[in-house]
């Protein structure tokens, strides 16, 4: 009964959302919105979903954004966020946004396959050997071709907000070298890349909704998945796994999205506001990210008797060694330019260890 209210309350709530959003972006309706006239008590409303919970680096990033758009626009500009998946899944999200559902997304960049092949770039196994190597990646001339890439698409690219490096959980375990994989069914996000390395790795790569994750492993249906602490923290996979193992083998990040159309129909103001706002919040995410993983790792030590293993130099050899060949195989769909850059990267940060 209180369940069918709270969901009554929630889709009344998102249908005057959608209705005051498309009252102030509808492509007839010029913006009103003008720092000089006197008198405008108009709000423009515009939605925000992701399918992380709040206490993560994306939840807490699309809370500060909208936190900053309302200082920085006297609260005239409204964003309102819904987190967990409570208004579209990852499944869902981009057609939305391209149907003028939603006005802002912040996808995994790992889920961005069916616009541009060139994204898994950023999924390459070992791409980054350090936050530093992410954050010259995400924000130097890898990431900026990226979001330039969406222009085709009709989408503006925004900003890339880190969450940091993956690990793997699993109820059959430990894993510490990539055989220890072998048979192993892993939820992945779905990508093309991240479904190679399962199967070089002989395991069978399941992509599977983030939010469906949990129970399929509780209902035993997978052995395992690779996420960010964060992620494994606030989902409390943590408690349905036995193994953990620390390997930091891929990045897991976002492109933070908006329909071009959408942007076109804002006045200056209104974009000047938004884009200071997100430089301000990406930048804020790259320092928050790091320290929110470190914090929740030692949460999951504290509360849970999940077994840990951190992968030894010598042990991440071997992975790197068994999966080091996809850069080439990959290369032919990703690009080769790309590829070599992302390489060269990893030999600088290499270098630096
Ligand atoms: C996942 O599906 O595991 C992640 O993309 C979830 C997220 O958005 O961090």
């Amino acid at each position: 009964m209180v369940k069918n209210t709270i969901m009554i309350l929630l889709f009344l709530g998102i249908i005057f959302a959608g209705i005051v959003g498309y009252r102030y972006l509808s492509p007839d309706e010029e913006l009103p919105f003008d720092d000089e006239q006197e008198g405008l008590s108009e709000q423009i409303v515009f939605t925000f979903s992701h399918v992380v919970a709040e206490n993560t680096p994306k939840g807490r990033a699309a809370d500060k954004f909208a936190e900053l758009v309302n200082e920085k626009s006297n609260g005239k500009i409204k964003i309102v966020v819904f987190p967990n998946g409570s208004l579209f899944s990852d499944i869902e999200d981009i057609t939305a946004l391209k149907e003028g559902q939603v006005h802002f997304i912040a996808t995994s960049t790992a889920k961005m396959g069916g616009l541009s092949p060139e994204w898994a770039v950023l999924d390459l196994p070992f791409a980054f050997p350090t936050y530093e190597a992410i954050e010259e990646g995400i924000h130097g001339p890898i990431g900026t071709h990226l979001l330039d890439s969406l222009q085709k698409k009709g989408i503006l690219g925004l900003a890339h907000w880190s969450n940091g490096f993956k690990q793997i959980t699993s109820n059959t375990g430990p894993i510490r070298l990539p055989q220890d994989l072998q048979g192993q069914t892993i939820r992945i996000m779905n990508s093309d890349t991240l479904r190679a390395q399962y199967e070089l790795l002989g395991a069978e790569a399941q992509p599977e909704s983030f939010n469906d994750t949990y129970h399929l492993i509780e209902a035993g249906k997978i052995d395992g998945e690779e996420n960010t602490i964060s992620n494994i923290y606030s989902k409390k996979f943590y408690e349905v796994q036995k193994h953990l193992t620390i390997s930091n083998h891929g990045y897991l990040g976002y492109v933070v999205m908006m329909d071009q159309k959408v942007w076109d129909q804002q006045s200056k103001n209104t974009q000047q506001i938004l884009l200071e706002a997100m430089q301000e919040t990406t930048a804020w995410n790259d320092r928050q990210a790091i320290k929110i993983n470190e914090e929740q790792l030692e949460l999951i030590k504290q509360n849970s008797s999940i077994q840990i293993h951190e992968l030894s130099n010598q042990e991440k050899e071997q992975w790197k060694k068994k999966l080091d060949p996809l850069y080439d195989t990959l290369a032919a769909t990703i690009g080769d330019k790309l590829v070599d850059e992302l390489k060269a990267l990893r030999t600088t940060y290499e270098m630096k260890e």
